[in-house]
C-alpha cells in the first residue's frame, strides 16, 4: 500500500515534467518573430512533425485516461458487488432465527448447549449414558425434561408466548378442595387454574382476586416462553386406575431471558384427592419475585408458601399442599 502510493506520488511529477516540455515545445512557432525566415523554413517540417505528435498525444491522452479510470472504476465496482454477495450470504447464513442463547446446528435446528444433553456446552457435544441432562453446558445426574410421552401446550408449540393462557381437557380429573375437573387452564406465568383464570403476570399475596376457582401457583412470576427452544408448558398421564398421575411440567424462562429457567411440575395422584405435589428444577430466581401456594377462590382459603422470597425453591425442592388440612409440607 505504502509502495503504490509511493511509485504514484513519483510517477506524477514526472508526467508534469513531460507536459511541461510538450507545452515549450509548441509555444516555439508563436516566437519565430525574432528568427530569420531560412532558419524557421528549415524547422517547418519538425515543427508539423512536433504538431502531430502533439495531437497524437492529446488524442491517445484522451482514450486511455478515461479507459483507465473506466477499468479501475469496473473492477472497484465488481470487486464492491462481490463484497456485497459475500456479506448477504454470510447474513442468510446466520440468520438468527433461534432464540438468544440458543445455537443453530448445521441442520437448522434451534439447540440449547447450556441444557441439550446431545449438545452439551457445544454443538454435537453428546452426553456419555452415564448422564442424565446437561446442565450449564455440563454433563449432569440431574434430570432434563422429565415427562416421558410428555403432550405439548399444542397453541404454543414454536411460538413466543408471553401473558397467556391456554386450556387443556384432560384425560383424568384431578381435584383440589374437593372441586373435580378435567377442564383446566395454564398460564404462561406459572399458574395452573380449575375455574376462572388470568393472565396476569404481577404477583401478590393470596388469596388473590383474578382467579376465581380452585388455582394452583406453581411458580406465579413475569414468565415466559422463547420461540424455537423446547420452551412450553408439557402435560402427561400415567399409570392405571386408580392410581392414575397427571403432571403439568413447566419449562419456560423468567421473561428477561430465555437461558435463565423456570421449570417444574405440578402433579396430581388420583388416589390422592385434595393434595398436589410441587417439584423444582432449574428456577433461577429461586422465588425472590414469586408466588408459590394453592387457593380455593379469590377470596380463600389459601396456602402461601412463599412470596417474593429468594431462595425459597432450589433444585429438586419438593412441595406438598393437602387442602384437605390446609397445610404444606417440604
Ligand atoms: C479487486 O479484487 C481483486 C481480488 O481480490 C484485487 O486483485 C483487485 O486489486 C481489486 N481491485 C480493486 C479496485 O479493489
Ligand atoms: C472486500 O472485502 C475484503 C475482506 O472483507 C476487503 O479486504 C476488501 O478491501 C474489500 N474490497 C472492496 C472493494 O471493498
Ligand atoms: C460411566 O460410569 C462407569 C461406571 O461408573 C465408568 O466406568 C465410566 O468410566 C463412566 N464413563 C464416563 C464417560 O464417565
Ligand atoms: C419447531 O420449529 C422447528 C424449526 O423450524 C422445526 O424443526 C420443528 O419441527 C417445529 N416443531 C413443531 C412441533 O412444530
Ligand atoms: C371435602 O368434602 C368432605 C365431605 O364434605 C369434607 O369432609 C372435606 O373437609 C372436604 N375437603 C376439602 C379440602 O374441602
Ligand atoms: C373450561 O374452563 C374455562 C374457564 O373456566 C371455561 O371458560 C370453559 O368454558 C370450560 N370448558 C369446558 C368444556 O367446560
Ligand atoms: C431429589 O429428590 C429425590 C426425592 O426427594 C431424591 O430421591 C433424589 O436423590 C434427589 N436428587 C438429587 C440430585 O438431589
Amino acid at each position: 500500500m505504502d509502495k503504490d502510493i509511493q511509485n504514484q506520488s513519483n510517477q506524477s511529477p514526472s508526467v508534469t515534467n513531460n507536459n511541461t516540455q510538450a507545452v515549450k515545445t509548441v509555444t516555439l512557432p508563436e516566437n519565430t518573430s525574432n528568427i530569420p525566415v531560412e532558419y524557421a523554413k528549415n524547422f517547418r517540417p519538425l515543427i508539423k512533425i512536433l504538431l502531430v505528435l502533439l495531437c497524437l498525444i492529446i488524442i491517445a491522452t484522451a482514450i486511455i485516461v478515461p479507459n483507465i479510470l473506466l477499468t479501475s472504476k469496473s473492477a472497484e465496482e465488481s470487486n464492491i458487488s462481490t463484497n456485497t454477495t459475500t456479506i448477504s450470504t454470510t447474513v442468510t447464513a446466520t440468520t438468527v432465527i433461534c432464540a438468544s442463547g440458543y445455537v443453530q446446528t448445521p441442520s437448522g435446528a434451534c439447540v440449547n448447549t447450556q441444557i441439550d444433553l446431545n449438545n452439551c456446552g457445544t454443538v454435537g457435544y453428546v452426553c456419555s449414558s452415564n448422564y442424565t441432562s446437561c446442565s450449564s453446558g455440563i454433563c449432569s445426574a440431574r434430570p432434563a425434561v422429565q415427562l416421558s410421552g410428555a403432550i405439548a401446550v399444542s397453541a404454543w408449540i414454536n411460538q413466543t408466548i408471553d401473558d397467556a393462557t391456554a386450556q387443556i381437557s384432560l384425560p383424568v380429573s384431578i381435584t383440589l378442595y374437593n372441586y373435580t375437573t378435567t377442564n383446566v387452564t395454564i398460564t404462561s406465568n406459572g399458574v395452573l387454574c380449575m375455574g376462572s383464570c388470568s393472565s396476569s403476570y404481577s404477583n401478590g399475596i393470596l388469596p388473590t382476586s383474578p382467579f376465581g376457582g380452585p388455582t394452583l401457583f406453581g411458580f406465579w412470576d413475569d414468565l415466559k416462553i422463547y420461540s424455537g427452544t423446547g420452551q412450553t408448558v408439557y402435560y402427561a398421564t400415567s399409570g392405571t386406575t386408580p392410581n392414575r398421575i397427571t403432571t403439568f411440567e413447566f419449562y419456560e424462562s423468567f421473561y428477561s431471558s430465555s437461558l435463565q429457567y423456570c421449570h417444574f411440575q405440578i402433579i396430581f395422584d388420583e388416589n390422592q384427592p385434595n393434595i398436589v405435589k410441587y417439584i423444582y428444577f432449574d428456577v433461577a430466581s429461586g422465588g425472590s419475585s414469586a408466588t408459590i401456594g394453592v387457593q380455593k377462590s379469590s377470596f380463600g382459603p389459601s396456602i402461601t408458601y412463599s412470596v417474593n422470597q429468594a431462595n425459597a425453591v432450589a433444585y429438586n425442592t419438593t412441595l406438598i399442599f393437602d387442602t384437605n388440612t390446609n397445610t404444606f409440607s417440604g
